[in-house]
């Protein structure tokens, strides 16, 4: 047993056209190891599998083969009321779009307040709580509005102040900053890290947008549904902002041994189908030429 809370074991999804019957492989067998309190980001363009990953890290999607362990519940082998114990006790969800996170003809209180009603939280206890919510995000002052008399980035503080309702200790989001302009973005992702660091609640932004690569100190890259490869800072110390921090790209060895090279790389050395393994025991290192010419 490792000591990962999100751990992902060879999880592919497959979705099938029912007119069709064509397959289509949305994930190719990710290996994922998150730890307990990380901020991370998976970062990919449209179709990479992204939504898909993020759902099966919810519970609301299961995986086609593979093993998926989050806070040692096993969501692969779980049943449905199960995986409802789990989303409800663990994760809380937010999405690109306002209108998924909160109902819109309530205010933004009622709407906290709907949030908790499955949580375990008396009614006394619920209402400061939900209060205290609406200020640390700083809506309390627009408690009373509906969706729609708040703005973008209100409504999607309001949607995080719903993911949060229930204490999760995973925050799933998908895309969260889609829908904002840049400077929203910016604060929504100073509340994410801001509440990464004070209440240590383990964070997974699944996004297109390259600026939460600086923004979250490991930075996975999804590319046709496999993680080709990890950012990440090089700072030891906890920090909120990684945007200074010097960073490294590294490659992700899966459990076959198999890793990606980066087509940067691989265009510079004129690698494309064979490469050559030299040993350097001296140093330690093994080098990684290109066998290409040798092959025929
Ligand atoms: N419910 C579904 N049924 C069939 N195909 C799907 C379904 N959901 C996603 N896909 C396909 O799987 C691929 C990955 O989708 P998705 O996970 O939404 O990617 P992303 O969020 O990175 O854009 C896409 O090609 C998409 O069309
Ligand atoms: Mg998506």
């Amino acid at each position: 047993m490792s000591n990962n809370f999100i751990s992902l074991n060879q999880v592919t999804k497959h979705y099938k056209d029912p007119a069709s019957d064509v397959r289509f492989q949305a994930l190719r067998g990710v290996d994922l190891q998150i730890k307990q309190g990380s901020m991370a980001s998976i970062i990919g363009p449209s179709g990479a599998g992204k939504s898909t990953l993020l759902n099966i890290l919810g519970g609301m999607v299961r995986p086609s083969t593979g093993t998926v362990t989050i806070d040692g519940f096993p969501l692969h082998s779980l049943s449905g009321d199960e995986l409802n114990l789990f989303r409800r006790k663990i994760t809380g969800f937010l999405w690109q779009i306002p209108s998924r996170n909160l109902l819109p003809n309530l205010t933004a209180l009622d709407n906290v307040l709907f949030a908790m009603e499955v949580g375990n939280f008396s009614r006394q206890e619920r209402h400061s709580r939900a209060l205290e919510l609406l200020s640390q995000v700083g809506l309390r002052d627009r408690m009373d509005h509906s969706l729609g008399r708040l703005s973008g980035g209100e409504a999607q503080r309001c949607g995080l102040a719903v993911a949060l309702a229930n204490e999760p200790k995973l925050l799933l989001a998908d895309e969260p900053t889609g829908e904002l302009d840049s400077e929203t973005t910016m604060e929504i992702i100073s509340y994410l890290q801001d509440l990464n660091s004070d209440l240590g609640t383990t964070i997974v932004v699944v996004t297109h947008d390259n600026r939460f690569e600086r923004m979250t100190k490991q930075s996975y890259n999804i590319l046709d549904g496999n993680i080709a490869g990890m950012r990440r800072s090089l700072s030891k110390e906890r920090i909120q902002d990684w945007s200074g921090a010097e960073r490294e790209e590294v490659g992700v060895v899966n459990q076959f041994g198999l890793v990606r090279i980066p087509n940067h790389l691989r265009e510079k050395y004129n690698i494309s189908n064979y490469v050559k393994f030299i040993e350097d025991e001296e140093s330690g290192r093994i080098y990684i030429i290109s066998a290409d010419e040798e092959s025929d």
